[in-house]
């Protein structure tokens, strides 16, 4: 009898501890994945893909419409500078190549750092975006489609945008553009870029989305 109760209370022990080991491991997994479950019940996986796709689509664009970026890529033949996005300064032209004219070449005020006596920004290669990579005007549907078509993006696969998107020095220096003229710091993009680089990889791992 001894013996017989001995091991009753053993099985007893032991379903106890069975039972607290599967309720930690049910709270664990649906703390760290409740959030996707609920939305897996609504959706089937595809559909999840696109709903991330989307997500991060929408806070890619809050970088690309910004001044920072937008001023670079104007649809007309000088610079814009500045939260009002007025014309460059001394009448700054495209030229030919788009770092200017001859006689006011972009490189001979723009080095490769941010001049915060002078207010003049610098970075490696800074030069105007060719007119066929114009945003300014565009939608986020526009500008999606200009970023993805080899014809108006350089002749880049979706690999090499992400790569520039992620790793230029034009891109990179809209969140560190320096002070401007009138002593001022120049606003950051909306979107911290560390956020801003895993949204781009995040959109072109959803197959580069473009939604309403
Ligand atoms: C100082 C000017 C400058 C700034 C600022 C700038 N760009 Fe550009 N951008 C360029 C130039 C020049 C090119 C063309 C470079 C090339 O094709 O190698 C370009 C090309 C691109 C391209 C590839 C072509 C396209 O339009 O599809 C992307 C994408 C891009 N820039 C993203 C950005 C983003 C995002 C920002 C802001 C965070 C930004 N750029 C800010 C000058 C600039
Ligand atoms: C004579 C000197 C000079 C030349 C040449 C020049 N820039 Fe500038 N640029 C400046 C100064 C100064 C500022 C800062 C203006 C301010 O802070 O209000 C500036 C600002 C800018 C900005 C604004 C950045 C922002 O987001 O506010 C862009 C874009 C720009 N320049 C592009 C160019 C390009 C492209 C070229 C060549 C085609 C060029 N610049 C040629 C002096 C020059």
């Amino acid at each position: 009898m001894k013996e017989l109760g001995g091991t009753k209370k053993r099985k007893v022990q032991l379903c106890l501890g069975l039972i607290i080991v599967f309720a930690g491991i049910a709270f664990l997994t649906n703390s760290a994945s409740g959030h996707y479950q609920d939305q897996a019940n609504t959706l089937d996986s595809s559909q999840l893909e696109n709903g991330h796709g989307e997500v991060a689509f929408r806070k890619m664009m809050e970088v690309l419409t910004h001044n920072r970026c937008i001023n670079c890529h104007p649809s007309g033949d000088r610079p814009l500078q500045g939260e009002d996005s007025h014309e460059h300064y001394f009448s700054v032209q495209r030229g030919p190549d788009n770092h200017g004219v001859a006689a006011l070449r972009c490189e001979s005020c723009h080095q490769e750092e941010n001049n915060n006596y002078s207010g003049v920004p610098g970075a490696p290669h800074w030069g105007l975006a060719p007119k066929e990579m114009a945003w300014e005007g565009l939608s986020e549907q526009e500008i999606g489609a200009v970023i993805l078509n080899p014809v108006t993006n350089g002749n880049r696969s979706l690999e090499e945008l992400v790569r520039h998107m992620t790793e230029d020095s034009l891109v990179l220096w809209a969140w560190d553009p320096g002070v401007g003229v009138d002593g001022q710091p120049r606003e950051k993009p909306p979107v911290m870029k560390e956020e801003f680089i895993a949204a781009v990889k995040e959109w072109a791992a959803a197959g580069a989305p473009i939604p309403d």
